[in-house]
């Protein structure tokens, strides 16, 4: 159930992504394709996932996303993506979608949230080991 009275808190300061809902982002219904949002989603992981280790990544999953709110042309949607594994050859994050309102009154919604799975690929396209710097980031 939605608790209308409480304000979702975004996970960390910085979102991995920011970005507009545009007319060209609809469907029929005049809400945001969830298609769109699915896109960002991937593209939220994959900055997580450089961010980890700089290396080539193809999105092998992404496990069941429930859309709880619509999105709407105007709204800002932010992702915010965190690494929650670090396998041998694999990556799994967790991205969570925040959707800000600026129509009076303002108000800020969760949207949906994912897991994601990502895999390093070498030059031949097959799954390579993920080396992490123990100067680089971490999957905490
Ligand atoms: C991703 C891909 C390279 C994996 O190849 P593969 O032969 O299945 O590789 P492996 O079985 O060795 O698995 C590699 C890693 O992926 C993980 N993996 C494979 N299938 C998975 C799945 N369905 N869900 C979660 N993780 C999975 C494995 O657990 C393994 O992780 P680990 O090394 O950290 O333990 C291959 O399936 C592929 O190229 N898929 C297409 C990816 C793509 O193009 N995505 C964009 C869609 S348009």
């Amino acid at each position: 159930m939605t608790d209308h009275k409480k304000t979702p808190r975004p996970p960390r300061n910085e979102p991995d992504i920011r970005v507009v809902m545009m007319p060209r982002d609809t469907n029929a219904e005049g809400s945001i394709f969830g298609g769109v949002i699915l896109s960002y989603i991937d593209q939220a992981a994959y900055v997580e996932a450089k961010r980890q280790a700089p290396l080539r990544y193809v999105t092998v999953s992404m496990k069941e996303v429930v859309f709880r709110e619509p999105v709407h042309v105007g709204d800002v949607l932010s992702l915010y993506a965190q690494a929650t594994r670090i396998g041998r050859t694999s990556m799994t994050i967790s991205v969570q979608v925040m959707a800000e309102r600026f129509a009076p009154p303002p108000s800020t919604a969760r949207v949906t949230e994912a897991e994601v799975v990502m895999v390093a690929i070498g030059d031949d396209c097959q799954p390579r080991e993920i080396e992490i710097e123990s100067s680089g980031g971490s999957a905490s």
